[in-house]
């Protein structure tokens, strides 16, 4: 983590626009349950019955947590392995899942280390809560696996971002293959700084792959994808470079969708959450802030699916540990906002 704090440090730039002077929303944003400190909360995906499934970067787990009785559960633990990433649902109550191995203490990535896995959670008891665990395969060529998705039409497949390699890759669960979706110059590390970490967050929505690099322009991309679930042209620019401020160089790490289209976009390190307007490539500070401690370290997000909560975003946390501001780093958590309260 020093070694990276350090590295952050020389990647300070200064930016045009300031941070909001005071954290925005905050009163609006409830913590729904938290880790111990030096707990990377990673990625999330919701269920079915509105429970949230949330991936850790710091230890190989699949946590389960309530918003209704804020209880919070271990499902499984992903043997060979230290880190769980991307995770996202591919059919009903059956979810894909990245795992292996990338430390935070040394921000660095182990090459060969990564596999896909399957969890179905239709299957779940109480006694086995995790349902029927499935390793699918190994990504032996993967450099670090991170953002994943699923592809409307194709229950069989899922996309995995690889952030080192910049490359997506397709995932066959049901011949239990990988392949090279799209390799494109958008999706790679920006060579001239420290952090080596291309495509982030991706998700599919409206008839495109949508995905987020991190220290690259265009900071947000999509790629249109054809009704075999093959990309049908080339990358397009959504938001050429982030209007938000960034200390550190980068502009965000996972997103959301609303239901009228916007993408709500973590942008840890920066503490921020930002509110992207596709149609109209606009941007907005919607909460957080630099000292924020609502949000510190915000690192993905999803929108309930019950009838009670499908205005409410969750969103993931590691507590402000990639980049330590000087209100402290605390432990990650599942922040909710209720995006219909905000102004
Ligand atoms: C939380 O972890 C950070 C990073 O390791 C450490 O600097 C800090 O002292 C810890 N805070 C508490 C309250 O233990
Ligand atoms: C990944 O980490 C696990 C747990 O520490 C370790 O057993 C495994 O050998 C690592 N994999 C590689 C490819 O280094
Ligand atoms: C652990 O991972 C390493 C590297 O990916 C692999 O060579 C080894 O076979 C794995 N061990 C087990 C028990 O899966
Ligand atoms: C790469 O990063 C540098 C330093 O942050 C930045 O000035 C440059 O615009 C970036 N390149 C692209 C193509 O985004």
């Amino acid at each position: 983590m020093y070694f990276f704090y350090l590295l952050l440090q020389l990647l300070t730039t200064s930016t045009a626009l300031a941070y909001p002077s005071a954290p925005l929303n905050d009163r609006l944003i409830k913590t729904v349950y938290q880790f111990p400190n030096e707990t990377w909360v990673e990625n999330l995906a919701i269920r079915p019955n509105g429970k949230i499934l949330a991936t850790l970067i710091g230890s190989p787990d699949l946590w389960q947590i309530d918003p209704k009785s804020k209880d919070a559960q271990l499902i499984t633990s992903f043997p060979n392995a230290t880190s769980t990433l991307g995770i996202a649902e591919v059919r009903e109550d059956f979810f894909a899942v990245a795992v292996g191995n990338w430390s935070y203490v040394t921000f660095s990535t182990t090459p060969g280390s990564y596999s896909i896995w399957t969890i179905d959670l239709s299957a779940a008891t109480t006694s086995q809560p995790c349902g029927r665990v499935v390793k699918i395969t190994d990504v032996p060529q993967a450099g670090f696996l991170n953002g994943l998705c699923s592809v409307p039409g194709q229950p069989d497949t899922v996309l995995v971002g690889d952030s080192d390699k910049g490359v997506i890759y397709q995932i066959n669960l049901a011949r239990r293959s990988s392949s090279i979706w799209l390799d494109d110059p958008a999706f790679k590390p920006n060579t001239t700084v420290a952090a080596q970490l291309g495509i982030n967050g991706i998700h599919s929505h409206g008839g495109y792959l949508y995905f987020v690099n991190s220290f690259l322009r265009p900071t947000i991309g999509r790629v249109p994808i054809n009704k075999h679930g093959k990309p049908a042209g080339p990358v397009e620019r959504v938001i050429d470079q982030s209007p938000w401020p960034s200390n550190t160089g980068d502009h965000g790490d996972d997103f959301a969708f609303d239901k009228d289209g916007n993408m709500w976009v973590t942008a840890d390190p920066s503490n921020l959450l930002v509110k992207v307007n596709v149609a109209k490539r606009t941007s907005v500070i919607v909460a957080g802030g630099l000292n924020d401690r609502n949000i510190a370290g915000d690192t993905a997000a999803a929108f309930g699916r019950t009838n009670e909560d499908e205005n409410v975003l969750y969103i993931t946390t590691n507590g402000g540990i990639a980049y330590p501001r000087k209100t402290g780093v605390e432990g990650g958590k599942i922040a909710a906002l209720d995006i219909s309260r905000l102004r």
